[in-house]
């Protein structure tokens, strides 16, 4: 059964809440996002993006960059398309489970092995797509059996100089949070 998702974490350790109105079947493992002018998200509020022509861009930059990049450390999107009763659209995802704020730090090494490998790979498969995903933050990472996965691709752009330190932002500021040795192990992945 499909359920609306309300964020249970603080506004700033937990994501912002910009844009999806999301519902989860977690029996399923199934995450529907509607992208709509009047959704309700995860921060229980309005999106920050209203506006259809701005929301209709962030939907196909969402599509551009998981089609590209599909591969075992994205979370796979079954379907998507046009609402038919209302503006806007939906992406149907996998939920392999809860992002990754919901764990502890210490848990994170047991519940994810290699969590720096796969994040290193991670990053890698971002250097060879050529891309800045701009928003790697333990909001948007989950898995499942031990397998990391990323998601919200919304704010993804083609690598340019001027968003290095954004890029590099996310490393310094939120994984370095899990632990200090991926900000060279990350950054490195990063640079021009
Ligand atoms: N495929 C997924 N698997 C697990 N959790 C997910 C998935 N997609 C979304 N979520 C959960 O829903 C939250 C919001 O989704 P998402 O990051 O796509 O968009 P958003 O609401 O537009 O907001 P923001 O810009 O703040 O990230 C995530 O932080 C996460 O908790
Ligand atoms: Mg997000």
């Amino acid at each position: 059964m499909f359920e609306r998702y309300i964020s249970p974490i603080g506004i700033n350790d937990g994501s912002r809440g910009s844009l999806s109105e999301v519902w989860i079947d977690k029996e399923a493992n199934l995450i529907k996002k509607l992208y709509k002018p009047n959704g309700v998200t995860i921060r229980n509020r309005l999106p920050f993006h209203r506006n259809m022509i701005e929301i209709t861009k962030l939907y196909n930059n969402e599509l551009y960059w998981t089609t590209k990049l599909k591969s075992k450390y994205l979370v796979e999107t079954y379907e998507y398309g046009a609402l038919t009763d209302e503006e806007g659209f939906y992406i149907l995802q996998e939920w392999p489970g809860p992002d990754l704020l919901y764990y502890a730090n210490e848990d994170l090494p047991l519940i994810f092995p290699n969590l720096a490998d796969q994040l290193e790979e991670m990053f890698s498969l971002f250097k060879e797509n050529n891309m800045y995903k701009l928003n790697c933050a333990k909001c948007n990472l989950t898995g499942s059996n031990g397998n990391l996965k990323c998601f919200d691709f919304k704010y993804s752009v083609v690598r340019e100089a001027k968003y290095t330190p954004v890029e590099l932002r996310s490393i310094t500021h939120w994984l370095s949070k899990i632990d200090k040795s991926l900000i060279p192990r990350l950054s490195k992945y990063v640079l021009l």
